[in-house]
């Protein structure tokens, strides 16, 4: 079945006690056992909760997975994924990151003995010279937050492949609805489900997904015995979330268009980082490994200025200054001081994250009300 189908379907049936055709939300942390060990196949919720399943089974349907598995944040997600790893393992990552990825790689993680390096992944050279004997993992995130910088996920798959590394792709810019890294060789496909899957500004949950029953299991042992697992609520509401999928990221990709257009040709902007600009250095591997181009958009005003930036974020009114993405609402963000505080400075300003940077969430809002905003708030 097509995407927008499988959006509204995959996973769930109508109740089999009442026929409700949508989900229950069945809160509850433990189930009634016959005998010792003979059950509905739900012992403790922790494990298993059916809210639960059918939503990690709707992921793995969107992502053309054969397993899914929910957590209880993006960063509940990352963490299971390098627990996979052991001290003495090395992570290659994309040096333009999410900052709590960064944080989290090297101020928890690095304490345990696995090593990261953070790569300009845009040209693969620097990759390629950083491979050793002890990387079993390479770590990308595509379109990059905020640089909007296209990575070639084929690419690193391949590499991935020559070298038996485990390629994990962070895809909650693109979404499934824009990009599925498994069919283009990745090993895992990671989501902050709080994004676009989600949807609404409402929840945080993160998720995985892979066709390996290996990994799956794994990640599924780690999931159970460390604990980050979202709840049947939470389930619910992205899987009523998930339904519009289709329908919400047609209208960010088309206002992403129209606002990015706007900023371009506005005289007091500086530089606008959008995939879908033809000049753009990754514009054709975005149309060969993408659908559309996205609502992320991130530019710098002529002058480069921290204040004016700021400034020009408080003047925002349909725009909120605040940090997330991919909600209905459209929001503004100042990446330096808010998702990617935590990457030091000179890091930050090496891979293009300079103080004078925005960066936007296109909502789903009229495209010209939008455009007005940021007119207003430019000055
Ligand atoms: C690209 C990316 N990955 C991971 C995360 C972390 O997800 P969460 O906030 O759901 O823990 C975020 C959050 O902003 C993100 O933007």
């Amino acid at each position: 079945m097509k995407f927008a189908t499988r959006a509204i379907h995959a996973g769930q049936e109508p109740d089999a006690a009442t026929g409700a055709i949508m989900t229950p939300i069945y809160q509850t942390s433990t189930y009634v056992q016959e005998s010792p060990g003979k059950h509905k196949g739900y012992a403790y919720a922790r494990g298993k909760n059916p809210t639960r399943v059918a939503l990690e089974k709707c992921l793995a349907s969107l992502e053309n997975a054969k397993h899914g598995l929910c957590f209880s944040s993006g960063m509940g997600a990352t963490d299971a994924i390098i627990k996979l790893l052991r001290p003495g393992d090395e992570v290659i990552a994309t040096d333009d990151l999410y900052g709590g990825s960064y944080r989290m790689f090297t101020k928890v993680f690095a304490h345990y003995g696995i090593v990261f390096h953070f790569v300009d992944m845009h040209d693969l050279s620097g990759l390629k010279k950083t491979i050793n004997s002890k990387t079993k993992m390479l770590w990308v995130e595509t379109p990059t937050n905020p640089m909007m910088k296209i990575i070639d996920i084929t690419a690193c798959a391949e590499m991935a492949k020559q070298h038996q590394l485990m390629l994990v792709v962070d895809n909650t810019f693109a979404s499934p609805y824009l990009q599925n890294p498994l069919d283009l060789g990745a090993n895992i496909v990671m989501h902050s489900v709080t994004k676009y899957i989600g949807g609404h500004s409402d929840l945080v949950m993160g998720a995985t997904c892979t066709n390996d029953d290996a990994l799956q299991e794994q990640l599924a042992f780690i999931a159970n015995s460390c604990g980050a697992v979202p709840g049947p609520m939470d389930s619910f509401l992205v899987l009523r979330g998930v339904k519009t999928l289709h329908l919400r990221m047609e209208r960010h990709c088309l206002n992403g268009r129209a606002v990015a257009s706007f900023l371009k040709s506005h005289p007091k902007v500086e530089k606008v980082h959008w995939p879908g600009f033809p000049d753009h250095p990754g514009h054709a591997l975005a149309k060969k490994q993408m659908r559309d181009f996205g609502g992320m958009i991130s530019f710098t005003l002529k002058g480069n200025s921290m204040e004016e930036a700021f400034a020009m974020a408080s003047r925002t009114k349909v725009f909120s200054l605040a940090e997330s993405l991919g909600g209905v609402e459209s929001l503004i963000g100042h990446p330096a001081s808010m998702t990617h505080a935590s990457i030091p400075p000179e890091i930050r300003n090496k891979a293009g994250v300079t103080d004078s940077l925005l960066r936007l969430s296109t909502g789903i809002e009229d495209a010209e009300d939008l455009i007005e905003d940021l007119r207003q708030a430019i000055g």
